[in-house]
């Protein structure tokens, strides 16, 4: 069962599960989950996931339920060390390498999305589903925050599929026609990675990778409907060119991040969220020059694009 709480009650939500199951069965779960905007993100509580999945398999399924309703959802207070991270992560899916940066240590699938005190640009810092440029991107992303600046690095997260919606049913249609051209080469993009690449870049770090999805795909699991462009990787409309391009994807990616699509997420050390790239965009903050930021993050194997 999950429990659906409101922002107004945020001391009893945290109780409500315990009172209303005093004694949790093995395999029994109830979570609570707390919606952080009207469009997009859930926070779930009262969970310990390094404890609680290996003994609960139905909890598993609760969570990937809820990530589906919420297209993405967030814990706190979990201080994972990296095997726990990636057993967490594979209850949800197959962990993959990022082809620019190393994974650290003895962990491939796991990297370091880090920001440090002299550097002024942020890993990933313009809105994006995470590598969209590939054949099958990733399906979701998973980031856990190892340290934090005193203020700032919130992370911005917009709903693809409310912003699909929203479009006139013209647009709509015009749309369903269009395949989109994604490309790991948009200077405004690669150039965030840069910083990464100098210190832990792999062997394939200078490849470009391109990959034609549709412009609105549907989800494999809800069946709904999600706009998948990105500012980030999406360079062109195939059989259009950039310049053709432009006007219509400028009002796209303009249109997708509306504020009324998202919700903001402040992270404390031990937070996670875990989005779904399918129908999510996310957006680093860049507003805490100066101080350092470090996550580890896992993406998980996705499908083709329909
Ligand atoms: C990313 O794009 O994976 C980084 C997100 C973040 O640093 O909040």
């Amino acid at each position: 069962m999950i429990l659906h709480t409101t922002r107004t009650l945020p001391r009893l939500s945290r109780l409500t599960p315990n009172l209303q199951c005093p004694l949790r069965r093995r395999n029994t779960r109830t979570i609570s989950v707390q919606r952080l905007s009207g469009s997009i993100g859930a926070e779930i509580q009262d969970v310990d996931l390094a404890r609680d999945l290996p003994e609960n398999p139905g909890l598993v399924q609760e969570l990937r339920e809820s990530l589906l309703e919420h297209q993405v959802i967030f814990f706190r207070n979990q201080n994972l060390e990296p095997q726990s991270f990636l057993t967490f992560a594979s209850h949800f899916g197959k962990p993959i390498e990022y082809p620019f940066v190393r994974g650290i240590d003895n962990f491939p699938a796991i990297i370091q999305v880090l920001k440090q005190e002299h550097e002024t640009v942020n890993f990933g810092g313009v809105w994006h589903s995470d590598t969209s440029y590939f054949e099958q991107p990733p399906m979701g992303s998973i980031l856990l925050a190892k340290e934090i600046p005193p203020f700032g690095g919130d992370t911005l997260f917009a709903n693809q599929y409310a912003a699909y919606e929203a479009l006139s049913e013209g647009l709509k249609r015009t749309l369903s026609m269009l395949k989109g051209v994604n490309t790991s080469a948009k200077a405004d993009v690669s150039k965030t990675r840069e910083d990464r690449v100098r210190d832990s870049g792999n062997a394939n770090a200078r490849t470009n990778y391109e990959a034609v999805h549709p412009v609105v795909r549907t989800h494999p699991e809800t069946g709904r409907k999600a706009l998948y462009v990105n500012t980030a990787h999406t360079a062109r409309f195939e059989g259009w060119t950039e310049d053709e391009s432009a006007p219509l994807l400028q009002f796209l990616v303009t249109h997708q991040v509306k504020p009324e699509f998202t919700c903001r997420f402040c992270w404390d050390v031990g937070s996670i969220a875990f989005w779904d790239n399918r129908c999510a965009q996310h957006y680093p903050v860049n507003d805490y020059h100066g101080f350092r930021r470090r996550m580890l993050r896992i993406t998980l194997a996705g499908d083709k694009p329909v």
